[in-house]
This record gives structure tokens, sequence and C-alpha cells, in this order.
């Protein structure tokens, strides 16, 4: 995944470019350029690093001219190294493009390029756009052609030195931002909310023609058919403050804290659309909840709230592994996808496979305007606000509310599961406090040179103990494993070893006993026993105390996991906002 910003208007580009790539830094951040027209050419820098040592040494805003394309890169086709990096040029330097996604018949279209005369200077498959284009004097003609020729899930922006820009989307993410004179194109809103709030979600399969520079009319072509299309400018509701660090040095400590709102915004919904969909889950058959990763846990939690409060069996399963299931689904399915984003490719591919047996698709979304929302028949905002940190935590946490609400809706109980949440909310925000973040830094100080965390849950809190376990890989590269309690005899305590750190997820249910029987098993072959539960036990070597939430357990369970992670990334000395290797959303198969 990379992050794409373009500016086309009167005001100094390169401005608007630096600030709109540092916010979509969290999409990528191995290299970073940009391209400005200046005196009828076009001027490039790029180079490898994160976009502020890039800056430092490549100083953007010394470039003058209002028209420009800057993209920060998480590397796919080509190594990390400054000719990889984005913008990439045509031979004539007249055409720049930047580009999110990967063309699967690169290779081919390289080949006739060259044969052609072009010469290739990047590894990319990037670079073929640049050199396509060139093929016709017409920009926008040449740009409506590459965009047929190119096969895969991609997203390009591309512009020439008079000032035409085009943008063409298949698969990969792009809105463009309407502001007076003025047209901003990104991957992400957040990346230019600060200038305007109307935007247009581009769909796949459509090219926007973006003028040239005297011109700044706007086009949208529907490619498949051949048609210009008229489409609806909305109104986002994020707010600028929402996507910045305020107070707090990195955005996952800033997300984390969050949550004392964020499970009273997602507990507030449209009731009677939840209704209507909880009538849908009683009377669907061969269902699934899908997603990946961290929304993939709260898939699992969401089943375990289907079958235990609604008594109702939907299936789980990790969206890339849905193409070896879907054919079990007809018009009576429902399927239940879960995303912060709203484009992880692998869900968003699900549904479209979905979508060939006539099942009906329940998003559940952070992102208002993604793919998912736009592709479901019943969409619920998770309203968490932007989450930014590459490590999801209140999105998660939120997806837990809104599957929650929905479970006692199909149980006939929706009063008392908006009692619940609203309460739920009510005792995060108690526990957010000094002494539990003093609590995990101090037990981060201790765990920070293991190289191995096991962590234990049941029930509910099984899916806890595999998020818990995420968090803590994601942020500070310390291997670490949830299971389920019950697995530990059957395998899993081979593993443990004198002082082997071990977090339990106790909660007040009946799964209390059995996950302290095994936190014992492991307590008696010297592993070192960390407590996540309401009340103390003797068990524990140490102890975080978490409030007692009932059904609600695994949102509160795992805020302390949230923190613990967070401070062991400071403690050895990693980057909490980006993690190795990661990108937010995934927007590739
Ligand atoms: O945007 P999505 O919720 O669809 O993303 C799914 C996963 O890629 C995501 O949850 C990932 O696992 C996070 N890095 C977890 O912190």
């Amino acid at each position: 995944m990379c992050g794409i910003i373009a500016y086309k208007g009167t005001r100094k580009a390169a401005d608007i470019l630096l600030d709109g790539l540092k916010r979509l830094e969290y999409r990528g951040y191995d290299s970073c350029g940009m391209a400005i027209i200046s005196n009828n050419r076009i001027e490039t820098k790029k180079d490898v690093g994160r976009i502020a040592e890039v800056d430092k040494k490549l100083n953007f805003l010394k470039m003058n001219g209002n028209i420009g394309v800057s993209h920060t890169r998480w590397s796919t086709t080509g190594s990390v190294t400054q000719i990889n990096s984005h913008p990439h040029l045509s031979c004539d330097r007249k055409i720049a493009v930047v580009h999110n996604g990967v063309i699967e018949n690169y290779t081919e279209l390289k080949k006739e390029l060259v044969k052609k005369g072009h010469k290739f200077t990047s590894e990319t498959d990037t670079e073929v756009i640049a050199h396509l284009i060139e093929e016709d004097s017409s920009f926008e003609r040449a740009c409506l052609k590459t965009f047929k020729k190119i096969q895969g899930r991609n997203a390009f922006v591309a512009m020439n030195d008079k000032g035409e820009m085009v943008v063409a989307k298949n698969g990969s993410p792009l809105v463009i931002g309407i502001g007076s004179n003025e047209y901003f194109v990104a991957s992400d809103a957040p990346a230019f909310i600060k200038h305007t709030r109307k935007i247009i979600f581009v769909e796949d399969g459509e090219l926007i023609s973006l003028g040239n520079a005297k011109d700044q009319e706007i086009r949208f072509i529907d490619t498949r058919y051949s048609k210009d299309l008229k489409k609806r400018i909305q109104e986002i509701e994020w707010n600028v403050e929402e996507a910045q660090k305020g107070k707090y040095p990195h955005f996952l400590i800033k997300e984390i804290m969050d949550q004392k709102k964020t499970i009273m915004a997602a507990a507030t919904q449209d009731y009677d659309k939840i209704e209507k969909i909880a009538d849908m889950i009683n009377e669907s058959f061969g269902s699934f909840l899908i997603a990946c990763g961290t929304a993939g846990h709260a898939a699992l939690a969401s089943s375990y709230f289907f079958s235990k409060i609604a008594n109702k069996h939907i299936n789980h399963m990790v969206a890339s592994e849905f193409q070896s299931h879907y054919h079990f689904l007809t018009d009576k399915s429902l399927v239940i996808a879960i995303s912060q984003s709203g484009e992880t490719a692998d869900v968003l591919e699900a549904v479209k496979k979905a979508k060939t047996k006539s099942a009906k698709i329940v998003g559940i979304v952070n992102v208002p305007g993604s793919s998912l929302a736009r592709q479901s028949n019943y969409a619920f905002m998770t309203n968490a606000g932007p989450e930014i940190a590459v490590c999801s935590t209140k999105a998660y946490t939120s997806q837990l509310s809104v599957a929650l609400l929905l479970a006692y809706a199909a149980a006939g109980k929706m009063d008392e599961g908006v009692a619940l949440l609203k309460q739920t909310a009510n005792l995060v925000d108690n526990m957010l406090n000094q002494d539990l973040q003093n609590k995990t830094k101090q037990l981060a100080k201790k765990l920070a040179d293991k190289d191995h965390i096991y962590v234990l849950g049941k029930g509910f809190n099984y899916p806890t103990s595999l998020e818990t376990a995420l968090k803590i890989k994601e942020v500070s590269y310390i291997h670490a494993e949830g299971f389920a309690s019950g697995e530990l005899k059957h395998g899993v305590i081979a593993l443990i070893e004198k002082d082997t750190p071990c977090i339990v997820i106790v909660a007040n249910d009946d799964t209390k006993q059995d996950v302290l029987t095994a936190a014992l098993e492991v307590k008696s072959r010297g592993g070192y026993i960390i407590g996540i539960s309401p009340e103390n036990n003797e068990i524990f070597d140490y102890w975080l105390k978490v409030p007692d939430a009932g059904n609600a357990s695994p949102i509160v369970n795992t805020i302390p996991s949230q923190l613990l992670a967070y401070y062991l990334s400071i403690e050895r000395g990693c980057d909490p906002d980006y993690c190795r290797n990661l990108a937010k959303a995934v927007t590739v198969l």
C-alpha cells in the first residue's frame, strides 16, 4: 500500500502535498517524492527514507508551482531505492505518475515499450504507466488507453507539463476533494480535510480528468461503458483535530485514549436499522463473518457474541480463506464484513464473491464512504474517527461494540444491549487512568527483553488472547502467541520455561475456572503469570485490574494489552505508529 496526494489549484502545491504526505505516511514510509510543474517543466524530488528525513535532505518546499503529484511508498515491485521511488517520468520527462497497486501484466507491457524504444530507469511496474501515456499525443485519451491496458488493482494520478491531470482507479482507494478553484486527490480524505470536507469518492473503473492548467472543469468517465458520469459531492464529518496527535507523543497512545469516547460513539446507531438487520440475521442461513487481522479477531469475537447471546450460529472466516467456502452461500446467506479502512483487498474480494451468490452484505466499517461502506447492502459505521497508527486499537473495540449490539438485537434484547454498551463506555472512560498506564508501563519494563510472550483466554476472550498477542507482535516485535486456554495441554505447555511470561485473561463468566486452571499449570512449570481480570488471584505474579463488564468483557479486557504493547514498543526503541513491514490498509491481494 502507498499514499497518493495530488493538488491542482492556485496555492503553492508543495505546502499542501508535504502536509498531505505526512498525514498519509501510515500507508507506507520507505521512500517518498514529489513532482511539481514549475516554469512549464516538471521538477521532481524523491528519495528513500521517512518523509521528514527526505524533506530535510531535499527541501520539498523550495519547489514552486500550483500543480503537483506526490507519493509515499511501501514497495511491492522493485526494491527500496531512490530510483524506484515515485513519481516516475516518461522518457521526455513531460509526464509524471504516482501509483498505488500492482500492475499484474507489467513485464509484458514493459517488453513492448522497450521494443518501441522507451528507456526505463526503474525496476517498478509504475513506470510503464508514464511510458504508455507518452505513446499518444492526447493526454486524456492516452491515460484512458493506459488504464484499460494495465491489469490488477491499481490507482494512479498522472499529470503532464501543461498542467493536465488525470486520476484513474480500479481497486485501490482514491478520493477527490473539491475546494474553491482547486482540486485535491488523495488515497484517504484526512490528507486534505483541513482544506476541504467536500469530497467525491472515485469508484472502480472511473477515470477523472481535471482538465488542463486553465480549464478547471472536472470530468468523470465510466471507462467500462465509455460514458460521462455525474457524481455526488459528499461532506465528510471527520474534523482535522481527530486526525492529529494533539497532546500525545504518538497516534497509538492518542487512539488508545480516544476509547474514552469511541465506545459511546459506536453505541450511537440507528436502532431501527439494527433491528432490521437483526431480523435478517435471524432469517439468514449459512452466514459468515469475514475480516482480516485485528478486524478478523473482532469477527471471531462476534461469532461468540451471536452464539452465546442470540443462540445463532454464524461461521467465522478470515477473508483471505473465504474463496474455499463461499460456494456454500445462497441468496439466504448474509455476509457480515468487518473492516476499519473498508479498503482491505481480501475483504473486498470476499464481498465480490459473496455477491455472485446473491448473498446480502452487512458492512461494519470505520471509514465513511470507503469501498466496503459503498459495496454493502447495509453499512454500520463504527464512528471511531480517523485511526492513523498502523496498529488498530480503537477501531477494534468499536467493531466489538457494534457486533455486540447486533447480537443483543438478534436476541430480541436491544435495550439490554444498548444499556450494557453505555455502561461499558463509562467503564472504559474510568479505566483509562494514570494508574493503569503506570502499571502497564512498569510491566513493559519487566518484559522488554523477553523473546516470547504467551496469552491464554477462553470463550469470549479467546479472540482477546489472539488480539493481545497481535498488538505485542506488531509494535514491539516480541514474538507473542494467543491460545485458547484449553489448548495448553495439547502442546503449548511444551514452550513454558522458568520465567516465561504468560498473560491470562480471566473474565468473570463460566470460563473463569478453566482459565485459572490453565494458569496454574503454566505457573507450576515456572511461568510468570500476568492476570488481566476484575479480581486478583494468588496465581497471578502481576495483576492488571479491569472492570467487570459482563458480556462486554472483550472490550475492557483488550485495553491493558494495547497499553502494554505501546509501552513495550517505547521500551524497545520501536516506533509505535509505524510498524516494521506493515501498512495500515492492505489494498493488494
Ligand atoms: O482496515 P481493516 O480493518 O480491514 O484492516 C485489517 C487488518 O489489515 C488490520 O486489522 C491489521 O491487522 C492491523 N495492523 C492490526 O493492528
